[in-house]
């Protein structure tokens, strides 16, 4: 595990941003695992600065989201979908028939989350981008997850629906539930970067990179992989012992 700890956001968007073009020189037409929330902003916005400058090319790649609320409606703008539409495909080129995520709005969520675990399994996913949850979820994969989780529908933490609902009117109108690849679906990726910033991420951080490996820590599940590379700011990393 490589970790890099960077002065600013914008620093960091460039390191990560610098591995997705790695991977886009040597295969145009890669599949990406994309994030949504808060830190992925940053990233998202230097993807788009480098595409319109022509120093990457979006318009062959494919995309999967990580998890999908359950319940809202197709095209409600604050559904992961529509975040990553306004976030990155109507700002590059990234076709918008590119980017799949799994239907949170389908009548049986059962088999809807298999046939997207199908499909990321099928897709061979080249590099996952991933943040962190201030409980060290991975996903939506919230602590007592277990390591096998394959692709399905689970309930959102209490801690996780306060922090999102920054992204909604209020708490109480964020969905209690979502689909979310598992940790074991995840896992899969070739290569994983996590991205934290900001000193309320610095406990999970800590335990998920320094601390035993556990369900408890779904994050911690990184430590198992052979290729990951962790971004973090000054605060996100000020608990980590070994840098
Ligand atoms: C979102 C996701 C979550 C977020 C995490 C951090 O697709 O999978 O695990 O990455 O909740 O969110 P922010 O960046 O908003 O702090």
């Amino acid at each position: 595990m490589r970790i890099l700890v960077v002065e600013t956001r914008e620093a960091a968007a460039v390191v990560v941003v610098d591995r997705i073009a790695d991977v886009l020189r040597v295969h145009p037409a890669a599949a990406l695992g994309l994030a949504t929330g808060g830190t992925m902003q940053t990233i998202y916005d230097e993807l788009v600065r480098r595409d319109q400058l022509d120093l990457l090319d979006l318009q062959d790649v494919c995309c999967f989201l990580l998890d999908e609320y359950v319940g809202l409606d197709a095209g409600d703008s604050a559904s992961y979908l529509e975040t990553v539409r306004r976030a990155l495909v109507n700002r590059t080129r990234l076709p918008a028939t590119s980017v799949f995520g799994p239907d949170g709005s389908a009548v049986v969520l059962d088999v809807e989350a298999r046939r997207y675990d199908q499909q990321v399994t099928q897709s061979r996913i080249s590099l996952q981008l991933l943040g962190i949850g201030q409980n060290g979820h991975l996903a939506f994969n919230e602590p007592g997850s277990s390591f096998q989780s394959r692709t399905r529908q689970v309930d959102l933490a209490d801690e996780t629906r306060r922090a999102n609902s920054r992204f909604f009117t209020g708490k109480r109108s964020v969905p209690s539930s979502a689909i979310t690849q598992g940790i074991a679906t995840i896992l899969q990726a070739e290569q994983l970067v996590l991205v934290a910033f900001g000193a309320d991420k610095s406990d999970a951080v800590k335990a998920a990179l320094e601390g035993p490996v556990s369900s408890s820590v779904p994050a911690s599940a990184l430590q198992l992989h052979s290729h990951v590379t962790v971004v973090l700011d000054e605060d996100a990393a000020r608990e980590l012992q070994n840098r």
